[in-house]
C-alpha cells in the first residue's frame, strides 16, 4: 500500500487555473485500476518542489487563521496531556487555504505520522478497512475531498470515528457472519472543499470543525515575505503589497504568482520584484486590480451581458463559459461572493450592483413592484 507524500500533485491545484484544477481530479482518477495505490506517487515538478519547500510546518510558522489557530493549538495541547488521540477534525473552505498543511501541522505537533487518502481513491469499503487496520494508536488519517467518498465506503467511517471498530464480513451468503475488529485509537482529518455535500451522519461525528477564510492582506503579506525569504527572492516590500492585494486572498495563489513574478524579474528586470515588476507580470497573465484573472471576467461578463445579470443557474454559466460545475463553484463564485460581486439566491446566479459598477455596466432600472 503506497501513502502519498506531502504535497503530491492531487494537492495543487490553484484556484484561478482551471488546467491545474482538471489536473488534480485526473491525479486523483489515476490510480483506479491498482488497488494497491491509495494515493499517486507520480513525480513532483519544480513548482510542486517550491510549494513543498513554503509549506509552513508548525502552528507557528502558519499563518493567520487566528480562531482556528488557537483552538486547534488547545485541542492539542489537551488531547497531548491527556496521552489521548485527538477528537477528529473537520476542516472546510475554498481550495489553497491551507486545510491539506493544516492537517499535516496537526501531526506534525501531535508527534504522529499521517496517512493520507483521498474520497474518491477509495472505491470499495476494502480500501478504507485496509487504511483503518494500519492505524497505530493517536496516528492522524487525513483524508482530503471527503465529500466524493461512495456512501457505502463512507458508511465504514460511521462506527470507526465512534466506537473505533469495524465489521468485518466474514465468509459468503447465507453462512456469512459479521465480526467486529477493534481498531487503535486514531484521528481522523477530514478535508474539503464543499461542506454542504458532507451527509449529516459524517458531519456530527466531528468534534472539531473548523471553516477556513480568505486571508487578509496583511497577513498574505507574511506569507509572501516568508515563502520570498525561503526561496532566495529578491523582493520590496511594495513589490509583496501588489501581490498580496491580488491573489484573492489564498496562500497557494500567492505563492504561485510570487514565483511568476519572480521568473519575470529574472528576465525582464533585475532580478528583484519591485512595484512595478510586480504590476507587469500580474498583467501578464491577466490578473487585474482585484485579482480576478480571465475565467472570473469571463464568468461576470456572461452574468452581466448575457443572462441580464441573473438570475441563472450555475449549469447555464458553466456551459456557456465551458467550464465545469464543480469548478465554477469551488473555486471562482467563493472568492466572486467574498468580494460581493456575485450573490447565490434560491434562483440562481445574480450580478450585485458592484459589479455593474466594476465592469462599467448602467444599473438597471428596478422592475416596479406590483403590490
Ligand atoms: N496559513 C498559511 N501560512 C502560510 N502558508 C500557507 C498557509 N496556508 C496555506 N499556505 C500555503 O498555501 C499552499 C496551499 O495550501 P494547502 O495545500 O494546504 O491548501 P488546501 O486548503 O489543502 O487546498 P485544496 O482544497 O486545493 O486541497 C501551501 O503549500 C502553503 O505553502
Ligand atoms: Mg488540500
Amino acid at each position: 500500500m503506497k501513502l502519498s507524500r506531502p504535497g503530491n500533485p492531487a494537492e495543487r491545484y490553484s484556484a484561478g487555473n482551471m488546467a491545474e484544477f482538471s489536473q488534480k481530479k485526473t491525479v486523483a482518477r489515476r490510480d483506479e485500476h491498482a488497488p494497491d495505490r491509495i494515493v499517486s506517487g507520480a513525480p513532483l515538478d519544480d513548482d510542486a518542489r517550491l510549494d513543498a519547500s513554503v509549506r509552513p510546518k508548525t502552528l507557528a510558522e502558519y499563518i493567520g487563521q487566528k480562531r482556528v489557530k488557537e483552538n486547534i493549538a488547545i485541542a492539542i495541547e489537551a488531547a497531548r496531556s491527556r496521552g489521548e488521540a485527538l477528537d477528529h477534525v473537520l476542516l472546510y473552505g475554498p481550495p489553497g487555504l491551507g486545510k491539506t498543511t493544516l492537517a499535516q501541522i496537526i501531526a506534525n505537533e501531535l508527534g504522529v505520522v499521517i496517512k493520507t487518502s483521498a474520497g474518491p481513491l477509495l472505491e470499495r469499503k476494502g480500501d478504507l478497512t485496509a487504511i483503518l487496520t494500519s492505524m497505530e494508536k493517536k496516528e492522524v488519517f487525513f483524508l482530503d475531498e471527503i465529500h466524493r467518498l461512495q456512501p457505502a465506503v463512507e458508511e465504514v467511517l460511521y462506527p470507526a470515528m465512534e466506537d473505533f471498530r469495524v465489521d468485518l464480513v466474514i465468509g459468503q451468503g447465507p453462512g456469512a457472519r459479521i465480526h467486529p475488529f477493534h481498531l487503535s485509537q486514531f484521528t481522523l482529518i477530514g478535508a474539503t472543499t464543499r461542506a454542504g455535500l458532507i451527509t449529516a451522519p459524517l458531519r456530527s461525528r466531528f468534534g472539531i470543525v473548523h471553516r477556513l477564510d480568505f486571508y487578509e492582506p496583511e497577513d498574505l503579506l507574511i506569507i509572501l515575505c516568508r515563502s520570498a525569504k525561503i526561496l532566495n527572492i529578491q523582493m520590496d516590500e511594495a513589490g509583496a503589497q501588489e501581490i498580496a492585494g491580488r491573489c484573492r486572498g489564498t496562500p497557494r495563489v500567492a505563492n504561485r504568482l510570487l514565483r511568476r513574478a519572480r521568473d519575470f524579474a529574472e528576465v525582464r528586470a533585475a532580478g528583484r520584484i519591485t512595484r512595478e515588476v510586480a504590476q507587469e507580470s500580474l498583467r501578464m497573465l491577466g490578473v487585474d486590480e482585484h485579482g480576478l484573472d480571465e475565467v472570473d471576467r469571463n464568468l461576470m461578463i456572461a452574468l452581466l451581458d448575457k443572462y441580464a445579470g441573473g438570475p441563472v443557474g450555475v449549469g447555464t454559466l458553466a456551459a456557456a463559459l465551458s467550464e465545469e460545475e464543480d469548478a465554477i463553484e469551488e473555486i471562482y463564485e467563493p472568492y466572486l461572493m467574498q468580494i460581493g460581486m456575485l450573490d447565490r439566491t434560491p434562483r440562481g446566479r445574480v450580478a450585485t450592483p458592484r459589479a455593474y459598477e466594476y465592469f462599467g455596466r448602467e444599473l438597471p432600472k428596478r422592475q416596479p413592484r406590483l403590490f
